[in-house]
């Protein structure tokens, strides 16, 4: 469970793509695992607020068990993460503001129709997602595996007319509020749907789905 006090440095933006982390080594996946947590906090002082992430057994990680997430408490705008297989897996709670804009920005995206990226059929539509409310994706950039930080609409370091989305702090990939990647950008794809399923209303579970 994280700490609502923790405080970090920016992560750090390698000159060389070369330099970007190897998420294969445990060490420095689990580095980006926090990274994108203390992320989220950072993001609560601003604008997201964050919800604390559920914590798998360390059991059923190691097996890359599916992982059960409580999405009960997340409210409309808040971004919580998971660990699924090691990796970060982000829930967003889409506002109607946000799903707006993702007919709204198509024109600029890469792979607006998600033709070229990775995701269950289920989720190859326009808001990546089985409930257009809620975005399960992972959160680790497709360029070099760095992880993006979510800048909320308007964010002023991201220039006028942003509508929100996520930032990869190593080479300025951008995404969109559906994981979807702007053109002419380092990350050659959207980012990565995991296989996922709701349970109930309030139980989203990770990593299968329900031909799994
Ligand atoms: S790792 Fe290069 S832009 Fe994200």
């Amino acid at each position: 469970m994280s700490n609502a006090s923790a405080t970090t440095s920016p992560p750090t933006v390698p000159s060389d793509p070369r330099d970007a982390p190897d998420v294969s080594d445990p060490a420095r996946r689990n580095l980006i695992i926090g990274t994108a947590v203390v992320g989220g906090l950072a993001g609560a002082a601003v604008a997201w607020p964050f919800l604390a992430s559920m914590a798998p057994s360390e059991r059923a990680k190691a097996a890359g068990a599916p992982v059960e997430a409580d999405i009960g408490q997340l409210q409309p705008g808040q971004l919580m993460t998971v660990e699924w297989r090691g990796k970060p897996v982000w829930i967003l709670r889409r506002t109607p503001e946000m799903l707006k804009s993702l007919t709204e920005d198509t024109a600029q995206l890469a792979d607006p129709k998600s033709l070229r990226s990775e995701q269950p059929p289920y989720a190859q539509n326009e808001t990546r997602s089985i409930k257009p409310e809620y975005l399960v994706a992972i959160g680790i950039c497709t360029h070099l595996g760095c992880s993006p930080s979510e800048k909320p609409a308007g964010d002023p370091s991201m220039g006028s007319g942003w509508p929100g989305g996520f930032f990869c702090p190593c080479h300025g990939s951008r995404f969109d509020l559906a994981g979807r990647v702007f053109a002419n950008m380092p990350a050659p794809t959207n980012l990565p749907v995991p296989p996922y399923k709701f349970v109930s209303d309030s139980k989203v579970l990770i990593g299968e789905d329900n031909k799994g």
